[in-house]
């Protein structure tokens, strides 16, 4: 079979859907790689800063490799932005749809709410912003994590003289995150807490 001969789903046979589902596999194995280059598209996203969206997810990613953070959060923070492109009203939240099925529950929570979090560095300088919009997430137990998320890694990652490291050095840590079973809950770990930060783990970095 090359192609299912059904125009309504209703009249697709068990064969059909069963191929179907094979090539499905077989495309999702391939996301690691579309992601990749969607990255190198944010290249071309929201100018005026003085770094690319792209060089701005890769400092992201670099400091949370230096600071010893584990493969999760590196992988999170090279994607947290990935949204840019396509949902400039809800970046985060369509980063963290990727990211949700393979990643730390915790990694989730923090790219999904790291816009409201992040406001604390700009809201009081533009009209119709609050700066304390994250306080509406106070009580959730990774608050302190994405307040520490957004410090060390997002706001900090906009210098054009950061020494970054480059977006191949993190290509087989998406690969390898967007290999795992989705949702599986040794992934997942529940409300789980993991640092950021390991200086151990930094040290030999
Ligand atoms: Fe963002
Ligand atoms: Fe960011």
């Amino acid at each position: 079979m090359e192609k299912v001969s059904f125009t309504q789903m209703k009249d697709g046979t068990k064969e059909e859907y069963e191929f179907l589902t094979a090539h499905e596999i077989d495309h999702t194995k391939h996301t690691a790689d579309r992601l990749l280059t969607a990255l190198v598209d944010l290249d071309k996203s929201l100018s005026g800063y003085q770094i690319t969206r792209l060089g701005h997810s890769v400092q992201s990613a670099t400091r949370a490799w230096r600071d010893g953070a584990d493969i999760d959060w590196v992988v999170s923070a090279l994607l947290h932005d990935i949204g840019d492109i396509y949902a400039p009203y809800n970046h985060d939240e369509y980063a963290a749809t990727i990211l949700k099925p393979f990643v730390r529950e915790q990694c989730t929570w923090c790219v999904q709410t790291h816009g409201d979090f992040q406001m604390l560095y700009y809201g009081h300088h533009l009209e119709g912003f609050d700066q304390h919009k994250r306080e509406r997430h106070r009580g959730n137990p990774y608050f302190d994590d994405c307040a520490e998320f957004c410090e060390r890694w997002d706001q900090a990652s906009f210098d054009p003289d950061y020494d970054d490291l480059p977006i191949e050095f993190f290509a087989p840590m998406v690969r390898e995150v967007f290999a795992r079973t989705p949702y599986d809950p040794q992934v997942i770990r529940k409300g789980e807490r993991v640092p950021l930060t390991d200086v151990d783990v930094a040290a030999k970095r």
